[in-house]
């Protein structure tokens, strides 16, 4: 497998908001104006939040559970990344490669709501949204950007702060961007789904997940999509797993586990008490009302 080096770009703001590096500036102007399909299908999660659980759930779907044919395809080309660039092919913008792209096509994307295509905001094509509690995904989130090679890194008391601060928090402001989603949660075209809840109840999700794409599959099929999407099915599998692909480790990663711990709760792990008490704080003040309540281990 031939794979390109990734020209990093700094991090820039887009309307707002703060990008970084492997997000692709010119990809995230042209995504607005972007044609969606009928069938087209958009994976959509804040960063850390279980994008590539939900990625390998739709795409065995629509392969019927059969793990042989979507593992000769690494799954961020099999669902590649809306806003980036097309680092194991063209070496475009996203936007532009997925219009020759055939049916259906299958996206995934860290953007806002409000960033979103167009057209997908108009009601075309599925948007299927996977949110995951904030202490999990800082920590989630942190870990990455010291074990992936090219992005911002930091202690962690500094990568906290960067998060909480509704201007420099990358792909936005959690307590802006996970409401925001929310609130279109009963659009015809919207599935809102948590990754706690996957946690109790893969089985559940994965038909959750098929009905609302409008598929009918087996129940055999379904044990096989499931069987697929553990979390130790897919860190063993190197389609997904990038960091046991020898070819693409060497390219984007220190001493990192892409599939880490997938566990619920492990913020304990790292949290000071008083980070937690102003992530609580910051949850009361913003979540108020919402009606959007997570579990939080
Ligand atoms: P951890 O770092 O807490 O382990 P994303 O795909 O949005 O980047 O999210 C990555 C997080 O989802 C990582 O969390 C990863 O381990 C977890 N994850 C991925 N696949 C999973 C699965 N099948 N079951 C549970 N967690 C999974």
């Amino acid at each position: 497998m031939s794979v390109a080096t990734h020209p990093i770009c700094p991090p820039f703001y887009f309307k707002g908001v703060h990008f970084m590096p492997l997000v692709d500036k010119r990809a995230v102007e042209l995504v607005d104006s972007f044609e969606v399909r009928d069938d087209d299908v958009f994976v959509s999660a804040y960063v850390k939040s279980g994008t590539t659980w939900t990625q390998q759930i739709v795409s065995l779907i629509f392969a019927e559970g059969d793990i042989s044919t979507v593992s000769k395809i690494p799954l961020m080309v099999r669902v590649p990344w809306l806003e980036s660039i097309d680092i194991m092919g063209t070496g475009e913008p996203f936007p532009n490669v997925l219009k020759n792209a055939p049916c259906p096509r299958l996206m995934k994307t860290h953007l806002p709501y409000h960033l979103l295509p167009s057209q997908a905001k108009e009601g075309k094509g599925k948007i299927i949204y996977c949110a995951r509690n904030v202490k999990d995904v800082i920590v989630s989130f942190h870990n990455m950007r010291t074990g992936a090679k090219d992005l911002p890194t930091g202690t962690f008391d500094e990568n906290f702060q960067e998060f909480i601060s509704p201007e420099q928090a990358y792909f936005g402001f959690w307590w802006d961007v996970v409401p925001e989603y929310w609130r279109h949660k009963d659009d015809n075209n919207v599935l809102f789904i948590k990754f706690e809840d996957m946690k109790r109840d893969l089985r559940g999700h994965v038909v959750k997940i098929a009905n609302f794409l409008g598929k009918t599959l087996s129940d055999q099929r379904i044990d096989e999509v499931v069987t697929n999407c553990t979390f130790s099915a897919m860190k063993d599998n190197p389609a997904i797993n990038f960091t046991k692909n020898p070819a693409l480790k060497q390219k984007v990663t220190k001493d990192y586990e892409f599939l880490r711990k997938g566990e619920v709760g492990d913020w304990k792990n790292w949290l000071s008490e008083e980070q937690n008490q102003t992530l609580d704080a910051i949850y009361r003040e913003k979540m108020e009302g919402v009606g959007l309540n997570f579990e939080f281990e």
